[in-house]
């Protein structure tokens, strides 16, 4: 690949300071994506800048035009607080006919709406818990399908936002008041899905057409304590401290059985392309005593920094980072061929 010019795209909170040595370990995650990101960039020769989004487009469309950048290394998760939007950022690079890194507009659009995506995926026999969607300002009544317990989630939100050992309901009663905590807090509908106890394996997927699927990843949570229900709560999920008492972390699904091995990667593979995703995307599922997968959700563009589930399971497999931030660049190179 020729020498690049990468835009690298973050949403303003995930700018790199002016002295990164100089912030606390908190702030740190913030921009610990692009700092990742673009050391690799310059140790593949590459030049780059990074532009920060918050609520107006005009910014982007100056860069590109001043700077000419080759391509947009897309890091944005959220705009003016909307984490959604950032279907609408892609668009309109795609209307721009400037190639973006991760995934297409119409993949965003499918799999970050959960309720949407599980519905495309019963059309493909891919099997997920039963659920029911509680639109705002209507009564709960829950249908005589769902068993409990239930567990309750926003309807477009991601990152475990909303997420905690309440989610989880054992009466309709229970369900009513958590449904009604969603309306309030986020202002959206909310999701009940029947509750899957299990194993929480995460698989990695890489490619526009052909696919690389890396081998999954598993949260462990055994040792959380034992009145917990072992789920990725927002704590779970963001807190250092709580994470180091609990002793959770990530790493190889071991004690996998070849079958199981097989079901993931077919089913992932079949997942990606019903979604029409591109680029990268980690597919969550849980995985039961008995050996079966249901499908959780699918993340596009899921963190890519150098410690999380998918360079990991990447490195796990002999393709280091600066190699998977190669090929994410060029399978935005090949996917703006579509334009
Ligand atoms: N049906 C379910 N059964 C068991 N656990 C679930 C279920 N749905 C979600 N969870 C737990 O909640 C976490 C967050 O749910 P998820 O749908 O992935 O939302 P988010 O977009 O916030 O990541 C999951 O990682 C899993 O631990
Ligand atoms: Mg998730």
């Amino acid at each position: 690949m020729r020498k690049q010019r990468v835009l690298v795209l973050v949403s303003e909170s995930g700018l790199i300071p002016q002295d990164p040595d100089a912030v606390s370990e908190a702030d740190f995650e913030l921009f610990k994506t692009a700092a990742d990101v673009t050391r690799a960039l310059e140790s593949l020769g590459h030049d780059w800048q990074q532009l920060g989004m918050w609520d107006e487009l005009a910014p982007l469309r100056d860069r590109i035009a001043e700077w000419k950048p080759t391509i947009v290394f897309n890091l944005v998760d959220q705009f003016r607080y909307q984490t959604f939007y950032d279907q609408h950022i892609v668009s309109y690079l795609e209307l721009l006919r400037m190639p973006f890194t991760g995934c297409n507009p119409r993949g965003l659009v499918l799999a970050s709406d959960k309720v949407l995506a599980k519905k495309v995926l019963l059309y493909h026999r891919v099997r997920t818990p039963r659920f029911q969607t509680f639109p705002m300002h209507r009564r709960v009544k829950v249908s005589k399908r769902l068993g409990f317990p239930l567990i309750v989630k926003v309807h477009l939100q991601e990152a475990s936002a909303g997420i905690s050992q309440a989610s989880i309901v054992y009466n309709e009663q229970a369900l009513a008041k958590r449904v009604q905590f969603v309306h309030e807090n986020f202002h959206t509908a909310a999701v009940a899905e029947e509750y899957i106890e299990g194993r929480e394996i995460y698989v990695g997927v890489i490619g526009n057409l052909r696919l690389q699927i890396l081998p999954p990843w598993e949260l462990f949570l055994d040792k959380l304590p034992a009145e917990a229900t072992r789920i990725a709560t927002e704590r779970v999920k963001w807190n250092l401290k709580y994470q180091e008492k609990h002793g959770i972390r990530l790493g190889p699904a071991r004690r996998l059985s070849d079958d199981v091995r097989h079901k993931l990667e077919r089913i992932s593979r079949r997942i990606y392309r019903a979604l029409d995703l591109s680029g990268y995307a980690r597919i969550d599922y849980r995985l039961t005593d008995d050996g079966r997968l249901y499908f959780l959700e699918a993340n596009a563009n899921p963190d890519i920094s150098s410690d999380e589930e998918l360079a990991s399971a990447a490195k796990s497999i002999g393709m280091d980072y600066d190699r998977l931030i190669h090929k994410v660049l060029s399978l935005g190179h090949r996917w703006a061929r579509n334009f």
